[in-house]
């Protein structure tokens, strides 16, 4: 397969050249210096801050959490068939840019409608809440009028076609064929992308009616896609780096309700649950993040969801609370700006906010809400700040700091258990759980990947079979067969191999690790010591369990008396047997 790691890996992560590697921010955790690199001589990844590390497939597995298969079939796509890929690849292209420039279009009608006489009860109903002309410029609000077709007409006048309106959403096709505006007699709101193109409206009506629901929005497009866009950021954003923090509200209202109150630093979620790739927009440009949502329930349940994202993604999240019945929109509208910032800036930590609500509750009630608290604070990264953060929560709840660690740890093993299957991948398993046999195994790899010399020892001495179900046995058959046919692989065909996300990290891991400063020979052969000897002692457990079950039957209880016997002599001898054949 011709795909370059580099070209691929690029693809994803800013690479920078240093020496013989290239190298960037890792994409599998979190980090603000680059551990993560790249060798294209060996054509391999590996992080050297969380030990990710593999070839291009497990590249794309791990970042895609799509399976081999898949990765095949994606890369096939890149290498193979070069040409048709970018044909593809330009007619999206084209497809999306007709998208951009129909959403322009619409933009720029809707903002027409909006300063014409047509306008009128559109442009008084923004300005009753508080918006000046300015704002609504500034955000491209406009109005869609009452004809079934006014958007359509419009464009059929500039050579628009009406396929394109129908594909960004702004119109939509009858089953006769006939086509009608999406948004009819409603206030308009354009959506940008960061890079200032509108991709989507959110439309509200005036006048609130029972049969039409308050907003309608545009549907996800090629060049919209819902969990990747906040509301504002592309307005926002330069504030938002400024002030360092962001305050997230609900409602496209309640922003520029904010906004004309002369605070900018908002984004809006719209009023749908956060997502990762939301959380990891906004850690672009600060990681303080002030959640303002409506003081009801919904509001306070979205926020605590929408918190553990942030976190997740290394964000600060405070949480600011609202008088009843109010949002942000009423309430600096009622109060004023300064009071509006007085509640920003006594949002309370994530924590503080979890721990107060908990600390209302009696405390033999408290088990569900310690277990959300925990929750959040497994989803800290930094371990000096999770650290800080158990002994104060600890402190408040009046309960040991070992048994909320002890508790900390299941939730955190449930965690990466639900990751694990969510990447669609089990982890290696952690050398502390692994048993001294499963663990010389391990060994065994690492010794031929570095001293290929100790081949003929291992695999002369070392049955197969007696690591079957072990991760890495297939790394052994390979290299078995390589040396019984008398030849040693190459690094390069050794990475290639494996595919298996957990084979393919462990290799990388090796070989970018010195070659360890022990006799070779020495170490295998302890490793096949310990591996047989293991088996034996279980061999002679078995023996044991039976012949307590057994009973009095002389003739079985004999035999396996002497298998017992023997087993037991041949562990003893086990050394000297092994020394003596090599
Ligand atoms: P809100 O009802 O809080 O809206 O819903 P708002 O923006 O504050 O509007 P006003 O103050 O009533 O004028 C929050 C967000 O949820 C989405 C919209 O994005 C809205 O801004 N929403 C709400 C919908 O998509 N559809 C709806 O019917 C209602
Ligand atoms: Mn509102």
């Amino acid at each position: 397969m011709a795909t370059d790691i580099l070209d691929l890996v690029s693809a994803y992560v800013t690479l920078k050249k240093k020496g013989q590697n290239q190298f960037g921010l890792c994409p599998f955790h979190n980090e603000k210096s680059p551990s993560f690199s790249i060798n294209q001589d060996k054509q391999i990844f590996h992080c050297f801050g969380c030990g990710a590390g593999g070839n291009v497939f497990t590249f794309l597995m791990r970042h895609e959490g799509i399976g081999f298969p898949e990765a095949v079939k994606l890369l096939a796509g890149r290498a193979n068939i070069d040409l048709e890929w970018e044909e593809r690849d330009e007619g999206q292209a084209k497809q999306n840019e007709a998208l951009y420039h129909i959403c322009e279009f619409a933009m720029d009608w809707f903002q027409q409608n909006l300063f014409a006489s047509t306008g009128e009860e559109a442009l008084k109903y923004f300005q009753s809440r508080g918006l000046s002309v300015e704002n609504m410029k500034a955000f491209g609000l406009g109005y869609a009028t009452h004809d079934w077709d006014g958007l359509i007409q419009q464009a059929g006048k500039t050579a628009n076609d009406v396929d394109t309106l129908v594909a960004a959403g702004l119109a939509l096709q009858k089953e006769g064929g006939k086509c009608y505006d999406r948004f009819r007699e409603r206030i308009m709101f354009p959506i940008k992308n960061l890079s200032g193109r509108v991709v989507a409206f959110g439309g509200r009506v005036m006048k609130e009616q029972p049969k039409s629901p308050k907003y309608i929005n545009s549907p996800e497009t090629p060049v919209y896609e819902k969990s990747k866009i906040l509301y504002g950021l592309f307005q926002n954003r330069d504030d938002i780096r400024r002030q360092d923090k962001a305050i997230f509200v609900e409602g496209y209202m309640d922003l520029l309700s904010l906004l004309a109150n002369g605070i900018g630093n908002v984004v809006a979620t719209s009023g749908t649950a956060l997502t990762q790739e939301q959380a990891a927009l906004i850690r672009r440009y600060t990681r303080h993040v002030v959640l303002m949502y409506d003081s009801d329930t919904a509001g306070a349940a979205a926020s605590i969801r929408g918190a553990d994202v942030l976190v997740e993604n290394d964000v600060e999240v405070y949480i600011a609370t609202l008088p009843d019945g109010h949002d942000p929109d009423s309430f600096v509208r009622e109060f004023g700006q300064e009071k509006l910032l007085d509640r920003v800036s006594n949002a309370k930590h994530l924590f503080d906010y979890k721990l107060t609500l908990l600390l209302q509750i009696a405390p033999e009630k408290r088990e569900e809400g310690v277990q959300s608290l925990l929750a959040s604070v497994a989803r800290v990264k930094d371990r000096i700040q999770r650290s800080m953060v158990v002994s104060d929560i600890a402190e408040r709840l009046h309960v040991n700091e070992k048994d909320l660690w002890a508790e900390l740890q299941k939730v955190l093993q449930q965690q990466a258990r639900k990751d694990a299957r969510l990447a669609g991948m089990s982890t290696a398993p952690k050398p502390g759980k692994q048993t001294k046999s499963e663990k010389a195994v391990d060994d065994l790899v690492r010794i031929l990947l570095h001293d290929w010399s100790t081949s003929e020892l291992i695999f002369d001495h070392f049955d197969l079979k007696v690591g079957e179900g072990h991760y890495l046995l297939p790394v052994l058959d390979f290299h078995k067969n390589q040396q019984r046919g008398g030849r040693q692989p190459t690094q390069i065909e050794i990475v290639q191999r494996f595919n298996d996300v957990r084979i393919s990290e462990f290799i990388v891991q090796e070989l970018a690790r010195e070659r360890p400063d022990l006799d070779a020979e020495k170490w295998a052969e302890d490793c096949i010591l310990t591996i047989r000897k293991e088996q034996l002692q279980q061999e002679i457990a078995a023996v044991r369990e039976q012949l307590k079950a057994c009973g009095g039957e002389a003739d079985v209880r004999r035999s396996l008396l002497s298998r017992c016997m023997a087993l037991e002599n041949e562990k003893s001898t086990l050394s000297l047997s092994l020394n003596k054949a090599t």
